[in-house]
């Protein structure tokens, strides 16, 4: 069941993902997708509104057999939930479902609504669980906007249901690539015992975007770049490069090591983290309006659009350590990555001029596009004379494997159906990283800066530029 049924997500994201499934037949046979939404509607607008969404959307090329055998299993339910007995119809339906389709009462309630929306569900799905079969909900983020909202929150979806059946959903884990982080660090022996403050200089970790707020400002302007990526995506991405090796992947293993790592982490100070607001720029040679023009926002808005940060990892493994992170809208391209920059060789012993050309060794993971691992490592270039410079090893999956990339719905969909929770962030997780996100905020009332602070097309702030040169680094070349 989808509540949220008409938004923007199920059509760009949910029903593809479930298309992409069905064409794969990784759907159970005994199935039914039941849309909830207050637009009016019925069966036949819903199939054909979802039609158009997945010809659009979906990733796999559209095929009418698939189709139909989706089609046929959805319904669609128009209510507000509220006192105009749509519950009721629902139920109804679902108790069809069950006898017609033999469901056995087994349950995926996805919550793609609007956080004020949540608790008229939540209460009303508690009421009426379903005495047979298993029940799982998930949940869109965002996930609160502070940590008293995201732990009123908790306490809410505990009234009703256990945490092994809450599905949190942080879209990043759903990626390819970012699994690829525990496959290329637990599946391998060479990279665990240089993984330390030992031979590690500093991570930096980027999540940039060339795509403004697109059609979003009513949630954008409340949530900024510090809602929107850094306490979810972007945190996730740190704990997931950070991490001790669980001892086994399950959902509780490899939660109870991440939940370490961001418990604790911690930012040095205020001047450890600096935010921007984009202006006028240019993004592929196309001129696009500033943050403040666009349409729903403030002329005077404060929301930022861009974090760069300095954090630490106060344990054995990351003292003194620095994690560099970067996140914005509007910036020069689209590009996520962690790199884990090393520490330089303890001594050239080819003389200085020759290692002109040599940067320090950069372990660069391609969360997206060009999705891959490249190893940046010094070779002598070919001539006369020792001249040595950085080349690159490169992994590229489009090159190793020939299969397509999933799309993250579909795994976190499917891992719900099979109650996976490995995925999915739990609920300490999501506090811990409010509480620094709040420490953060809290800061920066103390301050006005001056917006907007970068030109659209741009790699951010200067001052995020100065973050790295005080430390005498800078951030990777692109
Ligand atoms: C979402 C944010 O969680 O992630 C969006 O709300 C952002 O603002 C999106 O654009 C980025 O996701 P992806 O998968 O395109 O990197």
């Amino acid at each position: 069941m989808i509540f949220g049924a008409s938004g923007d997500l199920t059509h760009k994201k949910l029903m593809p993902a479930l298309y992409s499934l069905m064409l794969r037949r990784l759907l159970p046979a005994k199935f039914a997708v039941v849309g909830v939404a207050r637009t009016d509607g019925d069966d036949d607008s819903f199939r054909n509104d979802m039609k158009a969404a997945v010809q659009r959307y979906a990733r796999d090329e559209f095929r009418e057999d698939v189709w139909g055998d989706l089609a046929q299993s959805m319904h669609y339910v128009a209510t507000d939930f509220a006192d105009d007995g749509g519950e009721n119809t629902l139920q109804e339906l679902l108790t069809r479902c069950d006898e017609e389709r033999g469901l056995g009462g087994n349950r995926v309630y996805y919550l793609a609504v609007p956080p004020p929306a949540f608790p008229t569900i939540v209460e009303a799905l508690g009421k009426r669980r379903s005495a047979e079969g298993w029940t799982r909900l998930i949940v869109e983020k965002p996930f609160g906007h502070d940590l008293a909202s995201a732990r009123e929150l908790n306490h809410l979806l505990w009234k009703h249901f256990d945490e092994q059946e809450i599905f949190r959903i942080d879209h990043y884990l759903g990626k390819e690539t970012v699994q690829n982080m525990n496959a290329l660090r637990f599946s391998n022996g060479i990279f665990e015992p240089i993984w330390n403050r030992q031979f590690i200089d500093h991570v930096q970790i980027t999540v940039a975007e060339s795509i403004g707020i697109e059609a979003r400002a009513g949630y954008y302007e409340r949530a900024g770049a510090i809602r929107d990526i850094f306490q979810n995506h972007l945190l996730q991405l740190l704990a997931l490069t950070a991490m001790e090796p669980p001892i086994d992947f399950t959902a509780e293993s490899v939660r109870n090591e991440k939940v370490k790592v961001l418990k604790a982490l911690h930012t040095p100070g205020p001047k450890s983290v600096v935010r921007g607001q984009y202006g006028r720029g240019f993004i592929e040679g196309e001129e696009v309006v500033g943050y403040r023009e666009e349409e729903g926002v403030a002329p005077d808005s404060m929301t930022e659009t861009f974090v760069a940060a300095k954090l630490y990892v106060d344990n054995w493994r990351w003292a003194d350590t620095p994690f560099y992170v970067r996140m914005g809208k509007r910036l020069a391209r689209r590009e996520t990555t962690i790199a884990i920059q090393f520490k330089r060789a303890p001594h050239p012993p080819f003389g200085e001029t020759a290692s002109e050309g040599l940067r320090p060794n950069v372990l660069l993971v391609h969360v997206q596009p060009d999705e891959g691992v490249s190893l940046a490592i010094g070779a002598k270039v070919p001539g006369q004379g020792m001249q040595i410079r950085t080349v690159h090893m490169d992994f590229l999956y489009g090159g190793a494997f020939r299969t397509g990339m999933p799309e993250a719905y579909e795994r976190l969909i499917l891992d719900t159906m099979l109650g996976d929770g490995t995925l999915f962030t739990r609920a300490d997780e999501v506090e811990e990283q409010w509480l620094l996100v709040d420490a953060i905020v809290a800061a920066w009332q103390r301050d006005r800066p001056s917006f907007p602070n970068y030109a659209a097309g741009t790699w951010g702030p200067p001052s995020a530029d100065d973050l790295l040169h005080r430390d005498g680094r800078s951030w990777r070349r692109h």
